[in-house]
C-alpha cells in the first residue's frame, strides 16, 4: 500500500516576507517565491508551507487577519498567489498555508460588529463583564499582560490569548466554526494541499472561562528561551479542551471529503505528550501534530535520544510522527545548536521516522542575527523582552551580491540581510559539493532512493560513548543511521555506506553516517 504524500515527503517553510522580494519594497512576496520554487525543486523537497500572506495589519507578521480570502497587497494579489500554486504543483511540489482558527485581527469586520452588544456577531467572540480594574479570569495572554482587554465602547472586556489586537474567537458559537470551514473551503477549492493549523489546540476553550489553577507541572517549557509568565501556567481551561478534538474530527471530515484527500499539520505546544497525541485523534483528527520536543531538549545524545523515545511512545498505534528543528518563532537552529553540530541536525532531521519541516535558510546554516532595540519589529519581543523572533527570521542570502539577492540594492529590507552572508548564500553553496546546502540536497536525495529512509519503522535506538544511533526498517531494507556527538571517534558500523558527513576510517565527532546494514 502507497503511504500518504505527507507521511513519506519533507515539508520546507517559507516566512514568506523573508523569502524573495520581487517589487523591490524590501519585503518578500509571492511572485517572489514563484521565482524561487525552481530552487525548492533543485533542492528536493516535497512540500512547501507558505506563512500567511491574507490581508492584515501586520502587527504579528500576517497572523493577524483582516480578511481571510484576500491577499494583502504586500504579497501580490489572488492572481500571483494562483500563479504559484500553479508553478509549485507544475513542479511537483505541494503547497500547503496557515488556517488561523483562534483568532483574527481586531481590524476583522467579524470584530468591528461584535464590538456592539446587540450585533448578531457578538458571540463570534468572547465578551465579558468587568470592572475597570478587574479581569473577567487570572489568564494571561502569551503576548505578555493579561488575556482581556476593555474594550471603549461598550466596557465590557474581550479575551486575546495574542496581542490585545488579535481577539479570540469563540468556538462555542457554531457560527464560528462555519465562518472558519467556509475560509478554510476557499483556499481547498483553489487548490491547496492542505493547512498548516496555528495554534490548533487554543480553540478549545472551557465554557465557563474558570481561573486556570497554578503550574502543575505540564507547562511546555523551552529552555531555549526564557520562560514567560504565559509558559508557567497550568494551561487547563484556556485551551485544549473537548471542543478542540471535536471541531478537528469535522475539519478531517472536510479534509477528506475532497479528491485527493488533503492534509492537516498542527501547531500543539504541549508539555504532556499524552494530551499532545490527542490531536491524532482515532486517526480522524489532525494528520500530523508538529512534536516540538527536539526544541526544547538540550542537542546531546542522550536528550535527544530520550525525547524521540518519548514521542514514539506517545503516538497512538498506527500515528506517523512528524519533526521540527527550527521555525519562525525561534532562534535559529545553527545558533541553538551551534555551527559544529549543523551537519548532524541535517542527518538526523531527514532520517529520523516521521514527516521533517525544514525551515528557510536553516539548509545553509544561517545563525540567528542580532537585530539592535531600533530595528526590532517583533511585537512578542517588545512586549516580553527576551522573546523577541527577528533573530530567526532574517531574508534568504541568495547571492554574494548587493542584499543578498533578496531585493534590489536600493531597497531596504525589513530585517537586516544575515552578515557574512556572501559565503552561506545558496549560490556560493551551490558552487561548492562539500557544503552543508548540498548536504541537505544528497539526504533529500538519498530519501527518495530508500523507501525504508521514508517510510522504515524506526528500532533501537541507543546512546553509547556519545553516539546515537538508531535503526530504519522497511521490507528487506535496514539502514543504521550513526550521529557522533562525542569528543572522541567512533568506530563505524559495518556495511555498504550510503552517506557520511566526514572521511577517514572512523566516526569523528559531530560527524554522521548513513549505513545499510546486511539482514
Ligand atoms: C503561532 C505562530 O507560529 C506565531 O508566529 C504567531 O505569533 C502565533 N501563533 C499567533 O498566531
Amino acid at each position: 500500500m502507497s503511504a500518504p504524500w505527507w507521511e513519506t515527503g519533507v515539508l520546507y517553510h517559507v516566512y514568506l516576507r523573508s523569502f524573495q522580494d520581487s517589487n523591490g519594497d524590501g519585503v518578500g512576496d509571492l511572485r517572489g517565491l514563484t521565482h524561487r520554487l525552481p530552487y525548492l525543486s533543485w533542492l528536493g523537497v516535497d512540500t512547501v508551507w507558505v506563512s500567511p500572506f491574507y490581508v492584515s495589519p501586520m502587527r504579528d507578521f500576517g497572523y493577524d487577519v483582516q480578511d481571510h480570502t484576500a491577499v494583502d497587497p504586500l504579497f501580490g494579489t489572488l492572481d500571483d498567489f494562483d500563479e504559484m500554486l500553479a508553478r509549485a504543483h507544475g513542479l511537483g511540489l505541494r503547497v500547503i498555508v496557515d488556517w488561523i482558527p483562534n483568532h483574527t485581527a481586531s481590524d476583522h469586520r467579524w470584530f468591528e460588529a461584535s464590538r456592539d452588544p446587540s450585533s448578531a456577531l457578538r458571540d463570534f467572540y468572547y465578551w465579558r463583564d468587568g470592572g475597570e480594574d478587574t479581569v473577567p479570569n487570572n489568564w494571561p495572554s502569551a503576548f505578555g499582560g493579561p488575556a482581556w482587554s476593555r474594550d471603549g465602547r461598550s466596557g465590557a472586556h474581550y479575551l486575546h490569548l495574542c496581542l490585545p489586537e488579535m481577539p479570540d474567537l469563540n468556538w462555542h458559537n457554531p457560527a464560528v466554526e462555519k465562518a472558519q470551514f467556509e475560509v478554510a473551503r476557499f483556499w481547498l477549492d483553489r487548490g491547496v494541499d492542505g493547512f498548516r493549523v496555528d495554534v490548533a489546540h487554543w480553540i478549545g476553550k472551557h465554557p465557563d472561562l474558570p481561573d486556570n489553577p497554578p503550574d502543575d507541572g505540564s507547562a511546555f517549557i523551552n529552555p531555549a528561551k526564557p520562560p514567560s509568565a504565559f509558559d508557567r501556567v497550568a494551561h487547563i481551561y484556556d485551551m485544549d479542551g473537548p471542543l478542540a478534538h471535536a471541531v478537528y474530527r469535522r475539519f478531517r471530515a472536510l479534509l477528506g471529503s475532497y479528491d485527493p484527500p488533503r492534509m492537516a499539520m498542527g501547531e500543539i505546544h504541549l508539555g504532556d505528550l499524552k494530551r499532545w497525541a490527542a490531536y491524532y485523534g482515532a486517526d480522524d483528527e489532525l494528520h500530523l501534530p508538529a512534536y516540538f520536543g527536539l526544541l526544547s531538549v538540550p542537542f546531546d545524545a542522550e536528550a535527544l535520544a530520550a525525547a524521540i523515545l518519548q514521542q514514539e511512545g506517545a503516538l497512538p498505534a498506527g500515528a506517523w510522527p512528524t519533526y521540527v528543528l527550527g521555525n519562525h518563532d525561534e532562534p535559529r537552529l545553527a545558533s541553538r545548536i551551534g555551527a559544529e553540530r549543523v551537519r548532524l541536525a541535517a542527518v538526523l532531521l531527514l532520517t529520523l521516522r516521521g514527516t521533517p519541516t525544514l525551515y528557510y535558510g536553516d539548509e545553509l546554516g544561517l545563525e540567528s542575527i542580532s537585530v539592535g532595540e531600533a530595528a526590532a519589529r517583533d511585537p512578542l519581543g517588545m512586549r516580553v523582552p527576551g522573546l523577541g523572533r527577528d533573530g530567526g527570521r532574517a531574508p534568504m542570502p541568495w547571492t554574494a551580491g548587493v542584499q543578498a539577492g533578496f531585493c534590489p540594492a536600493a531597497a531596504t529590507p525589513w530585517l537586516p540581510i544575515p552578515p557574512g552572508y556572501h559565503a552561506r548564500s545558496v549560490a556560493c553553496q551551490q558552487r561548492d559539493f562539500a557544503s552543508l546546502l548540498h548536504l541537505y540536497r544528497k539526504l533529500l536525495y538519498l530519501r527518495r532512493q530508500h523507501e525504508v529512509l521514508q517510510r522504515g519503522a524506526l528500532a533501537d535506538v541507543a546512546v553509547r560513548d556519545g553516539v546515537l544511533s538508531f535503526v530504519r526498517l522497511w521490507k528487506a531494507e535496514q539502514v543504521r543511521v550513526c550521529l557522533n556527538f562525542g569528543r572522541q571517534p567512533a568506530a563505524l558500523p559495518a556495511g555498504k555506506v550510503l552517506l557520511r558527513t566526514g572521511t577517514g576510517s572512523l566516526l569523528g565527532s559531530n560527524e554522521a553516517a548513513i549505513i545499510a546494514v546486511q539482514s
